[in-house]
């Protein structure tokens, strides 16, 4: 675990292990950070270390979040706005760079920023000052960048959604924080950290069995999908949190039993016909394959290894059966 002050990255994966080595090397060397990575790796997290870490670490951090304002409003809260600039500026207000003066400042899905802001953050960049919104004054400031995203900018520059002189701004020192599902072995290490948060009156542990489920699984939200999961068992598991406390989803069942307890009813009812039961297994396999290709019959009939035609005149055809657990 590599702990500062409060700001703790939990980990023992080799990659994520190099990651900090290069942080810990540039830290106090000022230069612009871009974290990109899936969402709930860690990007805030990460932030939050390199900003303590830094020399610029007791002085202000500030974190703004691009894709969540509209493009007017981001621009008044990046760069602050003088008293009757627009209407409603009944007073003078100090911008996010003000604010992180001396400091450093968190540019977070800076993949969203308009076009239009785009300039203006580069030119702030640049200069290294500020000019309210209705302002003429350049105030200077002093601030270290540090920008998350959660997209690949490169791509955008390509498709010239992104500026190319503003990426290479913030594109100095690149971190990739890799998704949960390419550093398993965290996964333990996360819950016992999370299990310390969430679990400690009980003193929770974690069976072997669910913890084989937990690891089994893809973590689309990463880190915060498993920190949810852990509170959420930890509220109703009594010593340790067994594969009962964990919701359906994250339970990796067989793919045959899957298809056995979808079918279930079938199976156990002796009267029904040889042929009824195996169209009702035919359906859910064709149904699975649908599902999984999101709804793209030529994806669904390749993965059946049939023709397209065959999956369009079976899938017609299928009798629905009623399954008593949903197939995914
Ligand atoms: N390595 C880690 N050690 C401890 N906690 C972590 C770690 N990585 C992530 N977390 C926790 O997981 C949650 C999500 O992390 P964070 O907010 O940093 O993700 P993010 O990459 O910024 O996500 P988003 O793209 O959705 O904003 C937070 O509660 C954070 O504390
Ligand atoms: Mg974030």
């Amino acid at each position: 675990m590599n702990k500062l002050r409060s700001v703790a990255i939990i980990t023992q994966d080799e990659q994520m292990l190099r990651l900090i080595d290069r942080i810990n090397k540039i830290a106090d060397s000022d230069s612009s950070v871009l974290l990109i990575g899936e969402t709930g790796v860690g990007k805030e997290v990460f932030a939050d270390y390199i900003h303590h870490l830094s020399n610029r670490g007791p002085n202000p951090f500030v974190k703004i979040g691009l894709a969540a304002l509209p493009p007017e409003l981001l621009e008044s809260e990046l760069f602050g706005f003088e008293k009757g600039s627009f209407t409603n500026a009944d007073h003078q207000k100090k911008g996010m760079f003000e604010l992180a003066h001396t400091g450093s400042i968190l540019l977070d899905d800076i993949d969203d920023t308009p076009l239009k802001t785009q300039v203006k953050l580069l030119r702030v960049l640049e200069t290294n000052e500020v000019r309210h919104i209705g302002g003429t004054q350049a105030i200077p400031v002093d601030v270290r960048l540090i920008c998350a995203s959660k997209v690949e900018i490169k791509d955008m520059v390509e498709h010239k959604l992104f500026r190319q002189d503003l990426y290479y701004r913030i594109n100095i020192v690149q971190i990739r924080i890799p998704p949960l599902r390419e550093r398993k072995e965290d996964i333990p290490l996360l819950i016992g950290h999370f299990l310390k948060r969430f679990g400690k009156e009980k003193k929770l542990g974690i069976s072997k069995t669910a913890l084989d489920h937990l690891m089994g699984y893809h973590w689309p939200g990463n880190v915060r999908e498993l920190r949810n999961v852990i509170q959420r068992a930890s509220l109703f598991a009594e010593n340790d949190i067994k594969v009962s406390d964990l919701p359906d989803d994250y339970l990796q069942i067989d793919p045959i039993e899957r298809l056995m307890k979808a079918c279930h009813s079938c199976f156990t009812n002796s009267g029904m016909p040889f042929h009824s039961v195996m169209q009702c297994l035919e359906t859910r396999l064709l149904k699975e394959a649908l599902e999984h290709s999101k709804g793209n019959q030529s994806e669904a009939a390749r993965r059946l290894g049939m023709k397209l035609s065959t999956f369009r005149d079976k899938i017609k055809k299928a009798d629905d059966c009623q399954p008593e657990t949903p197939m995914t």
